[in-house]
């Protein structure tokens, strides 16, 4: 693994601080990005254990936004009408968002954040509040194999693929089809995103990575979709090597050649990322600095992950955004970790009230300014780091 991005000393990203903890020592680790030359994985270099992560704390649900909530409708019509499968597992069902598009009898979630397993329980599915290993994949698939297994923005967050890949082969039928969704390196390297990693995201894939990884599990890619969420995601479409009813797509081919044009197997494009990462980080220091020398009110709008990397690694505390607005229950008055940023309770924006808006959720920007139209007309600003910092 040959190390290319430090992004300096990082709390746990979604470990929101209560007011009452403000005076605690936070917890931190060095959060550094490295490159394995051989599978041409992306990883962080110091990982934090599973167990502190995902807990019955766990902040993050699906059904929060409107992007997500239509994402998980559409892809369960789709899955429907191409697949038509009677028995779905869910790898990391969060709150149910997906799987409440199905028949109860044909879906079980697997989610070991008890608090959102519980939402999904509460509403009668068949959920397992652990985390997926192969003893689980016996239990749920001993009489009857899976026709589809799902998974979405779960498998970066798990360290271990041998236990994963293992259970997931044991539990699909065989002309079973496992799908993928996670970020795409491409979409991250091409809009410097580097707040896609922190603590939980400990991979960033390629579809080159993937496709390495999945070899050694006989299984393999056979069709992939470019989608929007996250930042820009890869829907990944996989099956056992010896299924031959689903053809591999050209859209597999021409992915993998826009990923290796690009160069996510060379070393240097990832050196080159981290250059353009440092720039990011005096530019938006600049823009945030001169706002407050000018008088200017910056708040930030979703309390989200990615924004703990940015706020840490590039020391903007609340001498440079007030506060920030978010709409998840859980992290209204808690403090962001770190950086250690109140969060609000959201109200619409109004230009009497603030200035200039830093967009902590700039994967959800088109929901935002859809929200916020009237703010944006009377002259309201917004801030974005992606792809490179700049007031809009
Ligand atoms: P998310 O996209 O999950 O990012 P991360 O994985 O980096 O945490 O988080 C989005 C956050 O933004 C979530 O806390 C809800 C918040 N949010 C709002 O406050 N208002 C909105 O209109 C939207 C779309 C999101």
């Amino acid at each position: 693994m040959k190390k290319f991005l430090d992004l300096g000393l990082q709390p746990l990203a979604n470990s929101y601080i209560l007011e009452k903890n403000l005076k605690m020592k936070e917890k931190k680790f060095r959060l550094e990005i490295g490159f394995n030359e051989k599978n041409y994985l992306v990883s962080i270099l110091n990982t934090v254990s599973k167990e502190k992560m995902f807990n019955k704390n766990y902040p993050y649900k699906s059904s929060e936004s409107k992007t997500m909530r239509n994402s998980f409708i559409n892809l369960a019509k789709k899955i429907k009408r191409r697949f038509n499968p009677n028995f779905v597992i869910e790898i990391g069902s969060n709150d149910g968002a997906f799987i409440k598009n199905f028949k109860k009898d044909q879906v079980v979630g697997v989610e070991p954040c008890k608090n959102l397993a519980l939402i999904t329980k509460r509403k009668n599915f068949k959920i397992y509040p652990q985390f997926w290993n192969i003893r689980l994949a016996k239990k749920i698939t001993k009489d009857k194999k899976a026709d589809l297994i799902y998974s979405a923005n779960t498998l970066s967050h798990i360290k271990n693929f041998n236990e994963i890949f293992k259970a997931i082969k044991y539990s699909l039928s065989d002309n079973g089809i496992l799908i993928l969704e996670d970020p795409s390196l491409l979409e991250c390297v091409k809009k410097v995103a580097y707040d896609q990693f922190y603590c939980e995201h400990l991979y960033v894939f390629s579809t080159i990575s993937l496709q390495k990884i999945l070899d050694n599990f006989q299984l393999e890619i056979f069709d992939i979709e470019n989608i929007s969420t996250h930042g820009g995601s890869n829907r990944y479409y996989i099956k056992k090597r010896t299924n031959s009813i689903h053809r591999i797509t050209r859209k597999v081919k021409i992915e993998v050649s826009k990923e290796t044009k690009y160069g996510l197997k060379n070393f240097v494009t990832y050196k080159k990322f981290a250059k353009k990462v440092s720039i990011s980080r005096i530019k938006l220091l600049g823009i945030l600095k001169n706002l407050k020398k000018n008088k200017k009110k910056v708040i930030g709008y979703g309390a989200t992950a990615k924004s703990c990397t940015v706020l840490n690694y590039c020391g903007v505390d609340r001498r440079l955004i007030e506060y920030f607005y978010d709409t998840t229950s859980f992290k209204i008055n808690k403090y962001l970790p770190g950086s250690k940023i109140k969060i609000k309770k959201y109200k619409k924006l109004k230009k009497n009230d603030v200035d200039y808006v830093f967009l902590g959720a700039w994967n959800f920007k088109d929901e935002i300014f859809k929200k916020e139209k009237k703010f944006i007309k009377q002259g309201g600003k917004f801030i974005s780091h992606i792809p490179y910092p700049k007031i809009t």
